[in-house]
This record gives structure tokens, C-alpha cells and sequence, in this order.
């Protein structure tokens, strides 16, 4: 077995942490989520998900990480196996790989149009489309779905190829001089963007020439910020709140078990792993809730900026923000903040999403840590060639759906019940414990072993009832068993179950889920491969 690297030192871990959960979830997702579902009502169920999941779950991983690397295991295959001497544990741990796997894919694309964007700011590119139509047709004919500024592909494609290196080059060069030093550098820039901006959007007044005086920052603030409570008994943000705390903190992704097992036996986690959370946090609800939301009721007013909200994230970063650059003194320069500071968002996630995979060859294969990260990199190349091209129809959205909303619950319930009550809460408690600089509430001990895991059936059980998935699922497949009978049914089945899909995109929804289950069935066959091979690292008698 080669030996484990570890991190360097406790603020290049915490920086690291930290640079896993701050994503582009933070900017982007938070303030749509929060404007979509009750602006102020929404912080309730969202600080709630944050005490009875988030910090729950996060020291529940950042345990099982640290005592999987003890026995050399940086993904959760090996993880849970130690945790759960059944042959079943190891197959469960494939959940998070595959998470992990699949969100790496989409997130990349993603994060590789804020470098695109950075770029396009710097050389003012988009300065001239400065309404909404015209940006939002650069914004759609980058990424292929509709026709602008853009003829081809390509630039989204040359962008694409470059993120993907840079991410590959850190990786390549481990934990301690790639990941850990990148996030000393990434996440400080990161925080001095954000604060620069969310300080400017205070400075901004009201700008419009006609002199509407309700389009304001202040305004903006509160459409974010006021409570309708009227909401909290819609299940509806109970659900869309859990998803933002699991996307925003990496739960359930296998990335924070990953990073947690290059920590020293008896490193500290309690106080770490809260440390990374409040950064997390304040990263999101103050930066993020600062910047893109008040101040696009500041330039556009609040009626349209509720429109832009209800168009999603890529409207609200990468449509209406730079219509605004474009109106203010020094908007290129602005604008290159906005979108590097995304990028680095980005980045800085995307690393700790290859990580589980790069640790499993290693540990399970013997390759060596450069065959390790440019296989997985070839892998994610080829794989995100269905994510470019065929992004205009949905591909991208499934896998987001599937990996980045539904199995990150799943995977949260299988650690909870794994750790909580298999291993056995006392274990858990005392091993979380070790090495600890704060004092954990005994509290916490009764909520990790009822609270989390009846919240997340709790959610399970409403998604199954209420989630749109469920029905296109249904929808697809009697589109594809019997496209007769669709037609001929015309608006009946489509209004019953058709919730917004395009009937031409069916196919490539059905190639996106296609490629998502051969992934995970790869996943279990090297598993298993690896068990056979690999007896006297996967078995483990002494814990
Ligand atoms: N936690 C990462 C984000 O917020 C994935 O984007």
C-alpha cells in the first residue's frame, strides 16, 4: 500500500474544506432558491435543515473520513466497510462515488463558462447586448441552446478543455502542494471578491435614470429577506431547503469523507468541521444573499428581477449581471470579478469531486497518483462530451437532478444509519470525540441517531410523493413504450404527467440517465474486483 499523504497544515485544511463546500451553490443557487421559495420564510427551514442535517451529517463524514483513511481508505467503499463488516456496506459506499462521479461531470461544464465569462468580460465581449433578450441569447447560443451571438460550440468547448486541465493539474499534484495550496491562495481572493462586490452593491442607490425610487438595493433586501409565513406550511421549501444546505456543504457527496482522510488519527474534527461550516455560511447567506439578487431589483426593479429569479441561476449570474456591468464605471473589470470569483467557487469544489475516485485507484488498483488522476480526467473528458453537445436538451439537468439532488439524500441516510446505528452511536460518539477542541452538545448525540435520519425519510418520502422526476420518469416511459398512445392521448397525459419536458428531448434525457447507470454498474464491478484483489487491505478486525 502506498503511503497516505496528509494535509499540511490546520488552516490549509480548513481553507481546503472550506473551498470544497463554497461552489457555485453559494452565488448562484442560494439566492434563486431563497427568492423562489418565500424569500425570508425560506432562512427558517433553512437554518432548521442546517442544525438537523448539515451539522449533524458533516461531523458524521468528517468521522467516518478520518477513521476510513486510518485503515487507508480515501472513498467510501472502503469507508463504510470498515465501519460494517457486510458484504453489502462496500456496495452502499458506490453511492458516493457515484455522486461524487456525476456531479464532477456537470459541474465542470458549468464552472467552465464562469472562466468563459471572466474572459468575455475582461475583453468586454458581451458589452453592447444590454438587454435582457440580446444577453441572454450570448448566454444561450455559448452554450448551444438557442441561437445569438455565438455561431458554434466551440468557445463553450476551448473553455471547457481548459477547466478540465486546470482541475487535472491540481489534482496531479496531490493534496498537500496541489489542493491545500491552491485553496491557500483560491479561498482568500475568493472571500476579498465577494466582499468587494457585496460592499459596491451597497454603493449602487438607485441607478435607474427614470428614477423609479422602489428600485433599490434596499427593495432587493427585501424581497430576499422578508418573511412570508404564510410558506412555512408548504412542503415545497421544507424540500427545496434541505436540497440547498446538502448542495451547499457537500453532504452526501463523498468529497468531505475524502478530505477528512488525509487528517491525522487524532486531528480535531468538531471544531474544523464547524469552522468550515460557518465559512460556508456567512460565504452564502451574506455574500451570496448580498450580491446578485438586491442588486438586480436595484437595476431592473423588482417585478423583473422576480421573472429573472423564476429563469434560474444561469439567468440571474450570467444574463442579468452582466447587462448590469455593462451600465456601471468599470463594469469590465466588475464583471471579471464576479465571474472569477465563481470560477475559483468552482474550482475549488470540482477538485474535492474527483478526489474519492483518484484515492480508490490508488488504493484498490496500485496506480500511481499521476495514472490515477489522468485516467479519471480521460474518463470525465469523454463523458462530458454528451454534457456539451447535448446540454440544450436536458442531458446536464438529469444527471443534476439524479446525482446532485436525489442521491445526495440517499447517500446522507445510508452513512447516518450506518454510523448511528450499526457501528453504534457510542463508537460514533466517542470516535467524532477524539482529539476534539470544542465540546460537542450532547444533544447532537440523540440527533444523530433519531432526528437526521427520520428528517431525511421525512424528505425521501415527500420527493417520492411530490417530485416531478417521479412523473417525467413515468412520462418518458410511456413515450418510449408507446408513442401512439401519447399522441393520441395528446393533452390528457401531457398535462397529467408531462411537467415541462420536451417530447424530443426524451431520448437524450434517456442517454443521460443511460450513461449515469453505466457508471454506477462500472462502479460496483471495480469494487468488487477490488474486494477479490485486495483481501488483507479490505479486511479489517480491529476496529
Ligand atoms: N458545495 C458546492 C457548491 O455549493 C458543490 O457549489
Amino acid at each position: 500500500m502506498q503511503k497516505r499523504e496528509q494535509w499540511g497544515t490546520r488552516i490549509g485544511l480548513i481553507l481546503a474544506m472550506a473551498g470544497n463546500a463554497v461552489g457555485l451553490g453559494n452565488f448562484l443557487r442560494f439566492p434563486v432558491q431563497a427568492a423562489q421559495n418565500g424569500g425570508g420564510a425560506f432562512m427558517i427551514p433553512y437554518f432548521v435543515a442546517f442544525i438537523l442535517l448539515a451539522i449533524p451529517l458533516m461531523w458524521v463524514e468528517w468521522t467516518i473520513g478520518r477513521n476510513g483513511g486510518r485503515y487507508g481508505h480515501g472513498s467510501m467503499p472502503g469507508m463504510l466497510d470498515v465501519l460494517w463488516k457486510h458484504p453489502i456496506a462496500k456496495y452502499l459506499g458506490v453511492c458516493a462515488l457515484f455522486v461524487s462521479t456525476i456531479v464532477m461531470i456537470y459541474y465542470t461544464y458549468i464552472e467552465s463558462w464562469t472562466l468563459g465569462f471572466s474572459f468575455f468580460s475582461i475583453m468586454k465581449t458581451y458589452f453592447g447586448m444590454d438587454q435582457f433578450d440580446s444577453m441572454h441569447g450570448f448566454l444561450s447560443s455559448y452554450t448551444g441552446a438557442g441561437k445569438g451571438y455565438f455561431e458554434s460550440l466551440w468557445p463553450a468547448y476551448l473553455f471547457m478543455l481548459a477547466t478540465l486541465a486546470m482541475n487535472f493539474y491540481i489534482l496531479s499534484k496531490g493534496i498537500k502542494k496541489g489542493i491545500e495550496k491552491f485553496a491557500k491562495v483560491a479561498m482568500p481572493l475568493l472571500l476579498v471578491f465577494g466582499a468587494f462586490l457585496a460592499v459596491w452593491t451597497f454603493t449602487v442607490g438607485t441607478p435607474d435614470p427614470a428614477g423609479h425610487p422602489d428600485w433599490s438595493v434596499g427593495v432587493g433586501f427585501a424581497f430576499i429577506w422578508e418573511p412570508d409565513l404564510a410558506q412555512l406550511g408548504n412542503a415545497k421549501i421544507w424540500l427545496a431547503a434541505a436540497g440547498q444546505i446538502f448542495f451547499t456543504l457537500s453532504v452526501g457527496m463523498g468529497t468531505l469523507h475524502a478530505y477528512a482522510s488525509y487528517l491525522k488519527e487524532s486531528d480535531d474534527i468538531a471544531l474544523s468541521g464547524l469552522a468550515t461550516s460557518s465559512i460556508n455560511e456567512f460565504t452564502e447567506v451574506i455574500l451570496g444573499g448580498t450580491i446578485a439578487i438586491p442588486i438586480a431589483v436595484a437595476f431592473f426593479g423588482l417585478a423583473q428581477t422576480q421573472v429573472i429569479a423564476a429563469g434560474g441561476s444561469y439567468d440571474l449570474g450570467f444574463v442579468s449581471m452582466p447587462i448590469i456591468f455593462q451600465q456601471i464605471p468599470m463594469g469590465q473589470y466588475l464583471g471579471f470579478m464576479w465571474f472569477f470569483l465563481l470560477f475559483f467557487a468552482g474550482i475549488t469544489s470540482s477538485v474535492a469531486m474527483s478526489q474519492p475516485l483518484i484515492s480508490f485507484l490508488k488504493e484498490q488498483f496500485d496506480f500511481s497518483h499521476k495514472k490515477a488522476t489522468y485516467s479519471i480526467g480521460f474518463v470525465i473528458f469523454i463523458c462530458l462530451q454528451f454534457v456539451v453537445f447535448y446540454h440544450e436538451h436536458g442531458f446536464l439537468d438529469e444527471m443534476d437532478y439524479w446525482a446532485g439532488t436525489f442521491m445526495l439524500v440517499i447517500v446522507a441516510l445510508i452513512e447516518v444509519i450506518v454510523f448511528a446505528w450499526i457501528f453504534g452511536i457510542d463508537k460514533g460518539w466517542k470516535e467524532l470525540n477524539r482529539g476534539a477542541d470544542i465540546k460537542i452538545p450532547k444533544i447532537f448525540k440523540f440527533i444523530i441517531k433519531y432526528v437526521t435520519p427520520g428528517y431525511l425519510l421525512i424528505i425521501l418520502i415527500l420527493w417520492t410523493v411530490q417530485g416531478q422526476q417521479v412523473s417525467w420518469l413515468l412520462e418518458d416511459t410511456f413515450g418510449i413504450i408507446m408513442p401512439e398512445f401519447m399522441k393520441q392521448s395528446g393533452g390528457a397525459i401531457d398535462t397529467l404527467i408531462m411537467s415541462g419536458v420536451d417530447a424530443e428531448d426524451i431520448p437524450y434525457r434517456w442517454a443521460s440517465r443511460g450513461m449515469m447507470v453505466l457508471i454506477f454498474v462500472g462502479l460496483i464491478i471495480m469494487v468488487k474486483i477490488a474486494w477479490k484483489r485486495n483481501k488483507p487491505l479490505n479486511s479489517h478486525f480491529d476496529v
